[in-house]
């Protein structure tokens, strides 16, 4: 496992301006569009602002994290599950691979939408947890919901094949994450590298520290911090669905010595059973279907039997079809 750099190159990703994007008709939206088509195609990442999730409800969302994973052990214990088919799950990954990298995170990870299906099954404590944290899944999923129905736009996928419908009534998962600062953060990795499954997810981060892979040079580079800017990454099932013209991100988390990080993620998919497959408009005799279909299910029976973090393979791999 590659080991993380003390002075990383910042990635230049772009900074949408969602309020552009609104502006239905207009010409900044036109370029806006392209920067997010280009951005998705080449590095699959991009930061939002004018996003529209208001600044106490990022603030608070943080705060109440923070507050659970201060909650003394026994309490979040009761969450503690290695079966990743629950809805709720405290976990934690602080392990060894063989070459003594170590992983410093934990993490609660929870279903949210629709958000009355689920809440009732989130921590108790602390006792504004649901009310903070249902507030910021509420919001970003609207965000989501949008950015989504932009990257379709984008394709040209006809709109009639009900896929905006699946993406409202899809399923999101909040992964709070929590790296405690590391005494040698150069020996160590909050999250090794890997892309998300989901069609896209939406992140919130309260200091540097995610980094992606430069496909270009094959470099790990620094996500730049911008205060209020909300980070956007494209998972495997939109890379399947794009036929591969959409980039799934390679992505990890380092860690420092100073302070706790603390990152919420919002992962969103279709509906657990909804298979996702390249879109037939994507498809040609020119450019074959690159991928098989999948769904959520899959990928959590896939997560079942494959450790994460080891260096095998990714779920993306598996789809991949031999012929091309
Ligand atoms: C994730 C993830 C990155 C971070 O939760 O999937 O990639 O910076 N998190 O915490
Ligand atoms: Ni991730």
């Amino acid at each position: 496992m590659q080991r993380p750099n003390s002075a990383p190159k910042e990635a230049n990703v772009p900074i949408i301006d969602m309020a552009a994007l609104r502006n239905i008709g207009s010409e900044e939206r036109s370029r806006v569009i392209e920067e997010i088509r280009e951005a998705s195609c080449r590095f699959g990442f991009f930061q939002v602002v004018n996003h529209g999730v208001s600044e106490p409800v990022l603030d608070e969302a943080l705060s109440v994290a923070s507050k659970f994973f201060d909650l003394p052990t026994e309490e979040k214990m009761k969450l503690l599950s290695g079966d990743v088919h629950k809805p709720v799950r405290f976990g934690t990954s602080l392990k060894n691979d063989g070459d003594k990298v170590q992983f410093w995170r934990v993490f609660l990870k929870h279903y949210s939408n629709p958000l009355n299906d689920w809440i009732h099954m989130w921590p108790q404590n602390p006792p504004d947890y649901r009310e903070k944290m249902g507030r910021w899944s509420e919001e970003v999923m609207k965000l989501g919901i949008e950015v989504m129905t932009t990257l379709i736009e984008i394709l040209g996928i006809n709109p009639t094949n009900n896929l905006t419908q699946k993406i409202e009534n899809g399923m999101q998962v909040v992964a709070v994450n929590y790296y405690p600062p590391c005494p040698q953060p150069e020996l160590a990795l909050g999250l090794p590298p890997h892309s998300d499954y989901s069609c896209l997810t939406i992140l919130h981060q309260s200091s540097p520290g995610l980094e992606i892979m430069d496909s270009e040079d094959n470099t790990w580079k620094l996500v730049p911090f911008v205060p209020g800017a909300l980070q956007v990454n494209i998972g495997d099932h939109f890379q399947v669905l794009s036929n591969g013209l959409y980039k799934s991100v390679l992505h990890r988390a380092i860690l420092n010595n100073s302070e706790t990080r603390i990152s919420i993620a919002s992962l969103f998919s279709l509906g657990l059973d909804d298979k996702v497959d390249p879109a037939k408009e994507l498809v040609s005799a020119q450019n074959p279907k690159r991928y098989r279909e999948s769904s959520l299910r899959d990928f959590l029976n896939f997560l079942a039997n494959n450790d994460f973090g080891s260096e095998g393979k990714n779920f993306i791999d598996i789809l991949k079809l031999k012929n091309n």
